[in-house]
């Protein structure tokens, strides 16, 4: 789209809510404007039953978009193609249209999760304890990319217990993957990696997921994100932790997402931008 214009020929979605806070406009119509594409990405507020349908419609002329919270098991069961990480989660939130196939959908936060949380620990998660605070989709991605790297455990720990015991058995029950019944027990235990996949911190005034204090933890990795930082991972880093909120693994979805639709690699240093990511930050 040439700049001051209002029309084009493709269009690309993002259906969630809340959508208002999300920034993933900004960073694919940068991308989409930095290589001069005939497209425009828009937010929408949008309801349960308009999901399907407004994936199939928007893909099939031509565009797609992503899905986010709560809709993105919806997404996984309105495609015609579901890429193993959509299978493996049960969730979907990138989506396009192919010739033959029809609607054809990934779950690209199972990579970008992995490429977060490698840059946080600054190493691979192979071999890594990880505490799962949450047991949505988020967290469907996060312990399907441990499990995918070999990590050496994932304690899950959710405000309700059986959610967290459903996530396992959808995964096929890997015996490296467990619940934690309640946070007492997590004073004796030590992790490399802390994720909060919960949405706490979504909302001002939310209570943090976890006391950082109160875990022995070499870094946090907050799946929610903020200009500013999250209220988590304020607090992590004043416990001394290594911690980062959610704009790289935005990032890194955001630009599998690119990848999907138009075959091409987008800018990143365009997209780290227009979060407010600093080179030096990356
Ligand atoms: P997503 O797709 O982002 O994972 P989700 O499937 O709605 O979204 O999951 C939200 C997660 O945040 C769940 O783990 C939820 O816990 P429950 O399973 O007990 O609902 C967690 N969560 C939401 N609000 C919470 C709160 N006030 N306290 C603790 N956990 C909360």
């Amino acid at each position: 789209m040439t700049a001051g214009a209002f029309s084009c020929r493709r269009l690309y979605v993002l259906l969630g809510d809340p959508v208002h806070h999300s920034l993933s406009p900004a960073i694919q119509n940068a991308a989409m404007r930095a290589l001069a594409l005939d497209a425009v990405y828009v937010a929408m507020h949008a309801w349960e039953e308009l999901v399907g349908p407004l994936m199939r419609s928007v893909a099939a002329k031509g565009g797609g978009g992503n899905v986010t919270v709560p809709h993105k098991r919806v997404a996984a069961g309105a495609l015609d193609e579901a890429s193993e990480a959509v299978k493996a989660t049960g969730a979907c939130n990138v989506f396009w249209w192919a010739e033959e196939k029809g609607l054809c959908g990934d779950n690209t936060d199972v990579e970008a999760f992995r490429t977060a949380a490698e840059a946080v620990l600054g190493s691979s998660l192979t071999g890594r304890r990880v505490l799962l605070l949450g047991a949505g989709g988020a967290a469907r991605a996060v312990a399907s990319a441990c499990m995918g790297a070999n990590a050496e455990r994932v304690d899950v720990l959710n405000r309700t217990p059986t959610r967290a015991e459903s996530l396992i058995r959808d995964l096929g029950e890997p015996p490296m993957v467990r619940a934690l019944s309640s946070p007492d027990s997590l004073p004796s235990r030590r992790y490399d990696l802390v994720v909060n996949a919960t949405s706490l911190g979504l909302a001002a005034g939310d209570p943090l997921p976890i006391e950082p204090g109160a875990v022995r933890a070499e870094a946090v990795l907050d799946l929610v994100y903020s200009r500013n930082g999250t209220p988590f991972v304020r607090a992590a880093r004043e416990a001394g932790l290594k911690a980062e909120d959610g704009r790289r693994m935005l990032i890194e979805q955001a630009a599998a997402s690119f990848r999907r639709w138009f075959d091409r690699e987008p800018a990143r240093e365009v997209m780290y931008g227009a979060v407010g990511l600093l080179e030096d930050d990356r």
